[in-house]
């Protein structure tokens, strides 16, 4: 196993709910309600989960974009969540995210010489020259020409906006990204060369990802590992191949039902859920799954099943699993 990169503990972010003229406190959205793992240098950990189940709620939270409600994020053996605003200021430029829209995410009042330009002006680094040549070279990296800098986002097609995401998330030289569904928006066709282009780049810089997806196809390819979240909890957690080819946890099993197979003459029994995501601001007793779950037994309505090793690296929290 690589050296840690990042660890997290005991994540959790309860959004509160308010109500009323006084704006009481009446209850908590449990958006991310206990996560942990680590990921390792260089390694993809891939996240997945409908929508709704707290991705995008973590991913922000390990960055602090939004505050945690409590736990531990340790970036190369330190606790991030205690760093003052000037130290998180300067974590941020090892820790950097994409997001699933790149048109929402670019500002379109801005060339994309200034997108890319900014996080290096805000950090102070570089002189002008090197900035704009530092521009062009990040520009060229992502597949895009280096001439295009003084177009606008509207310029640009949704694969070649994410390129510019992309590269602006690597104008400060992070050691991790945290991608959050990078290529959701995007065509089937595209797709493939944005996640092919991802992985290039993973191999030049030794950059470590957090890849975010609502499907189990997408992190297939790019993840050494695979966490499921449900409902803001962990499901299941290991390697990419013992998910696809053993899953242990019916959710998994679920979303696995759903992927398609290449060859025709083996089949899959699709599983269809029943009923809605409930809300995480009553999730459940017991199993968070139970409501849902084909399998769910009376113990799962009582007691919450534990997180443990079913087999070596292979993490399940489920009481028949
Ligand atoms: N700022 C917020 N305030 C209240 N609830 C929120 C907020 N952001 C997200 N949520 C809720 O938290 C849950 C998880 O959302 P999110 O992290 O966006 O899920 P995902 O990325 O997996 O689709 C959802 O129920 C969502 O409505
Ligand atoms: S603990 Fe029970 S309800 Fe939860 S996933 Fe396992 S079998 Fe289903
Ligand atoms: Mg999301």
């Amino acid at each position: 196993m690589s050296d840690t990169l990042i660890e997290v503990r005991e994540l959790r972010k309860h959004f509160p709910i308010r109500r009323g003229v006084l704006q009481r406190v009446t209850g908590h959205v449990r958006a991310v309600d206990g996560v942990g793992f680590r990921v390792g240098k260089g390694e993809t950990l891939g996240v997945v989960g409908e929508s709704g189940c707290g991705k995008s709620t973590m991913g922000r939270s390990i960055l602090r974009l939004i505050e945690p409600t409590s736990g531990t994020v340790e970036f190369q053996g330190k606790n991030i969540l205690n760093l003052s605003k000037a130290d998180m200021q300067l974590m941020r430029r090892q820790m950097q995210i994409v997001f699933q829209d790149p048109y929402a995410s670019l500002n379109p009042r801005f060339t994309v010489a200034k997108t890319l330009m900014e996080p290096m002006i805000v950090h102070k680094l570089h002189d002008k020259a090197t900035r704009m040549s530092r521009v062009k070279s990040l520009l060229e990296r992502v597949g895009l020409d280096p001439d295009y800098a003084e177009r606008f986002p509207h310029e640009f097609s949704g694969g070649q906006r994410q390129r510019i995401g992309i590269a602006r998330a690597l104008t400060l030289n992070p050691k991790l990204l945290i991608l959050d569904e990078p290529v959701a928006a995007l065509d089937v066709s595209v797709q493939s060369q944005v996640l092919n282009l991802l992985k290039d780049l993973q191999d030049e810089f030794a950059l470590t990802y957090l890849f975010i997806a609502h499907d189990l196809s997408v992190v297939r390819h790019i993840s050494d590992r695979v966490l499921v979240l449900y409902l803001g909890r962990m499901a299941e957690l290991a390697d990419t191949d013992s998910i696809f080819s053993d899953p242990l946890h019916p959710y998994t099993k679920a979303l696995l039902s759903a992927v398609p197979i290449p060859d025709p003459d083996v089949r899959r029994e699709r599983i269809i859920l029943k009923g809605d995501l409930p809300s995480p601001a009553n999730p459940p007793k017991g199993c968070p799954f139970h409501t849902r779950c084909p399998v769910a037994a009376q113990i799962c309505r009582e007691q919450v099943p534990e997180w443990r090793e079913a087999k070596q690296g292979h993490f399940v929290a489920c009481h028949l699993a």
